[in-house]
């Protein structure tokens, strides 16, 4: 996995400094576009970028920016201000393929005069010389890096191991009782214990996402909370790395979506288990909890500061309402973004208090008619296609008439998943239940999800 040189934290300071940096490298990237390489447009543009990127360096920090999905990222640190301004240099940038530069000390200024020169490529020739990161090789950078937009190379098969992302998302679900136990008691939590939690989930989604989907079914009416929220990071672990695989941009969004509710921890639980419709001030209280949760978030020693903004955001909609309340109007933060459309579709599919589970085809229906409105029409998209329209823990009826729980999604055809077959045509239950590939053809198709609720089913006991 590219985890590029680790994380660096910058002080406000040096963030402050990230939009000359910017401006900087604009500037000489225009000028390497419209001069060849000796002009002095070219050279007083790259003398220029020096001066601030020597700034960072005499401060004993490497430059590291990440780019994705339109958003920059300093460090860990997302700049959303800096995304906006610098939108167009972001889409040039990323359309040629680069995902991130780094810059670390010890660069001699003919490697930035070179990275220089590949930025200010077009995209035929980058195609033309087989890639961003062969023509960062043939031009010999080492301490001024250009990193490709890329997927995680997933691993082969029975490389993945399943006892250690059961014990993963168990220790997710564990610590996150734990935070509710330490912030009802009112006491100071820690941050390394989350972030390397958080770092099990990444590895674990990154290695083998499908299995981890799979685990995200696993649903506990008493401790809705808990597994709620290691399911909503594990969801959009999912679909963060389905966009990047930026290990900072995934340790925060992971860090952010494990603690998304953490404001709801010091809500009277009469309140948030209530029935019935709540009373004016109830409501208020429940809608404050991404306030107070990115409160005490701020408060957890060395967390991701994009983490908190999630918290913050999670119940902010695509289309600028939602709470809290922005003024003046202002887009979502992408890691948010991914989060709310996990957590709508954990929330359908889990039974509570006051609501029972929604059927997964319904709960799909339901987000793609959020589209655009409460969610980000593309992440839904990409996470109906990630999960496909049965996903593992459905409870199907096959056109054979039997009846089987799905295993696994097949990437290749979302409407015919890994099953286990459990009970024939006539609703006898199979001694012995049978695996069968629906993508393997032959096999019978899916009619329709069925509700596990109706058919008294225990699902773990054919799943695990
Ligand atoms: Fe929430």
């Amino acid at each position: 996995m590219n985890t590029g040189s680790g994380t660096t934290t910058y002080s406000a300071k040096q963030l402050g400094r990230v939009r000359d940096l910017l401006a900087r490298l604009h500037a000489v990237r225009r000028a390497a576009q419209f001069y060849p390489s000796d002009h002095p447009a070219v050279s007083e543009g790259t003398a220029e970028l020096r001066e601030v990127i020597d700034k960072f360096h005499a401060e004993g920090v490497d430059v590291s920016v990440a780019l994705f999905e339109g958003e920059v990222l300093f460090g860990e640190q997302s700049m959303p201000q800096e995304s906006i301004l610098f939108d167009q240099l972001i889409r040039e940038i990323t359309s040629l393929g680069v995902g991130s530069l780094e810059i670390s000390r010890g660069y001699r200024p003919e490697e930035l005069e070179r990275a220089v020169a590949i930025l200010a490529s077009d995209t035929l020739d980058v195609e033309q010389h087989g890639g961003i990161e062969r023509m960062a090789s043939e031009a010999g950078l080492s301490y001024v890096r250009l990193g490709a937009v890329r997927a995680f190379e997933r691993l082969e098969e029975g490389e993945f191991d399943a006892e250690r992302a059961r014990e993963s998302y168990e220790g997710a679900v564990e610590l996150v009782r734990e935070i509710d136990d330490i912030v009802r008691r009112n006491r100071a939590i820690g941050g390394g214990r989350i972030k390397s939690v958080v770092r099990g989930l990444v590895d674990n989604v990154v290695a083998s996402r499908e299995a981890m989907l799979e685990l995200t079914g696993l649903k506990s009416h008493d401790e809705y909370t808990f597994y709620h929220s290691a399911n909503v990071a594990i969801l959009s672990l999912a679909l963060g790395s389905a966009i990047t695989d930026d290990y900072r941009f995934l340790s925060s969004l992971g860090v952010g979506a494990l603690l998304h509710d953490l404001g709801k921890m010091t809500v009277d639980l009469e309140i948030l288990n209530k029935p019935g419709a709540l009373t004016p001030e109830e409501w208020a209280e429940v809608r404050n909890h991404s306030v107070s949760g990115a409160r005490t978030a701020a408060r957890i020693r060395g967390l991701d500061k994009s983490a908190i903004v999630i918290i913050l955001e999670h119940h902010m909609r695509y289309d600028g309402s939602g709470y809290p309340a922005r003024t003046p109007k202002r887009p979502q933060h992408l890691a948010s973004r991914i989060v709310a459309v996990a957590d709508a579709y954990d929330a359908m599919t889990s039974r509570r208090s006051y609501s029972a589970a929604r059927v997964h085809d319904e709960a799909m229906e339901l987000l793609v008619r959020s589209a655009g409105t409460a969610l980000d029409p593309a992440l839904v998209r990409l996470f109906v296609s990630m999960m496909g329209v049965y996903p593992p823990r459905s409870v199907v009826r096959l056109s054979d008439g039997a009846t089987a729980i799905v295993l696994r999604p097949n990437a290749h055809d979302p409407l015919r998943p890994v099953v286990r077959v459990i009970a024939d045509g006539d609703g006898a239950m199979l001694s012995e239940p049978v695996e069968i590939d629906l993508g393997a053809g032959g096999g019978p198709d899916i009619v329709r999800c069925l509700d596990p609720a109706d058919l008294n089913i225990d699902i773990d006991g054919y799943v695990l």
